[in-house]
């Protein structure tokens, strides 16, 4: 409120005589209340009147004293700078818990001496599947529903472009511009043809690993993913390792956690612990030894499959921030909904 002008109106608005919210107040509350209620609703109406005339009191002060203070700022050649209005208060933003998720798991891995990297998010057919050992028309294509780049058919299929699956092609992207030894982790966005619902989303994201020098072992795979899981979750967490397939691996294996939720013991109190079915076990990876078919595609680069072994892993930060933080739904990652978000504020 400025001057006499917006004053006015905010008055007028409270106390007119014809439409004022007060003379409202008095017709649809107090001359409509049964006559028992007269009396109780009369000093609540009075009660309201008063505040009302405060308040408008208040705000000619208030206009009065801004203007004051204008005209001071002016004497003193402040002007046009102008010390009577509130300052701008500009929100902090938070991080996203998508986001959030991932760095803190990124910081496990740097702490372990891995840098980061990354890569493009539209990809092609090369990195995203024949360099990770999905020759074409290879069945194991299947597994990962595509979203392909409209109009490519004119290009040899390696060159056509893809929204990536999975962070694994900048795998192969790193070898070739690094050579071993290699320790990096890779936090990206994906896509798959997924219809969305509570626990799918066309769009997710993915933290990826790969480790490679000579002598590396599952040994160390193991290790290096026991490690990292207690820093993140916990250090009473425990894990254990299934056989598994990935074409780019060999062996290939899911590192599931005991689970943080229920301590492993698959009850809540009387009731069954949902998160892991009542398994007390939780999956939260794939991983496996490099594949040396893989190494065959960057083997100019250092990475002789005779020479060099390495271990990867790939895991889902969304999965991992709906489990962390008991959230439903993974569509509510990505509405935006700002009630939704602030509670990591
Ligand atoms: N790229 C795999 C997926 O999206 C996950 C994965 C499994 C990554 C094993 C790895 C790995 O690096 O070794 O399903």
């Amino acid at each position: 409120m400025k001057n006499e002008g917006d004053w006015k109106v905010f008055r007028d608005r409270w106390m007119a005589r014809k439409n004022g919210v007060l003379t409202q107040v008095n017709e649809l509350w107090l001359k409509a209340a049964p006559s028992e209620a007269k009396r109780e609703v009369g000093l609540a109406v009075n009660e309201i009147k008063v505040q009302v005339e405060r308040g408008v009191t208040d705000a000619k002060d208030h206009y009065e004293n801004v203007a004051t203070l204008r005209a001071t700022a002016r004497d003193r050649g402040l002007y046009p700078l102008d010390i009577s209005l509130p300052g701008v208060r500009r929100p902090i933003g938070a991080e996203h818990p998508v986001v959030k998720t991932t760095n803190e798991m990124v910081r496990v891995f740097q702490k372990l001496g891995y840098s980061v990297a990354d890569g493009p998010v539209v990809e092609t057919d090369y990195y995203n599947f024949e360099s990770l050992n999905f020759p074409p028309n290879h069945p194991a294509r299947d597994t990962q529903d595509t979203l392909f780049i409209a109009g490519q058919q004119a290009k040899p299929q390696r060159e056509r472009l893809l929204l990536r699956t999975h962070t694994s092609p900048v795998q192969i992207r790193t070898m070739e511009k690094m050579r071993p030894p290699l320790r990096i982790v890779i936090p990206g966005t994906v896509h798959r043809n997924d219809p969305p619902d509570a626990s799918h989303s066309p769009m997710f994201h993915q933290i990826e690993g790969l480790a490679v020098d000579t002598n590396i072992t599952f040994g160390d795979l193991k290790g290096t993913l026991d490690h990292a899981m207690k820093e993140f979750f916990g250090s009473s967490v425990k894990t254990s390792f299934r056989p598994s397939f990935f074409p780019f691996t060999e062996p290939s294996a899911e590192m599931y956690v005991s689970c943080f939720i229920c301590g492993g013991s698959g009850r809540r109190g009387n009731d069954p612990c949902r998160p892991c079915k009542q398994t007390g076990w939780i999956e939260i990876l794939g991983c496996g030894m490099v594949d040396p078919n893989v190494f065959e595609f960057v083997k100019d680069n250092g990475y002789d499959p005779r020479k060099v072994s390495g271990f990867a892993f790939g895991m889902g930060a969304d999965r991992i921030a709906l489990l962390k933080y008991g959230v439903d739904d993974i569509q509510l990652f990505f509405q935006g909904d700002v009630r939704f978000l602030r509670q990591w504020a």
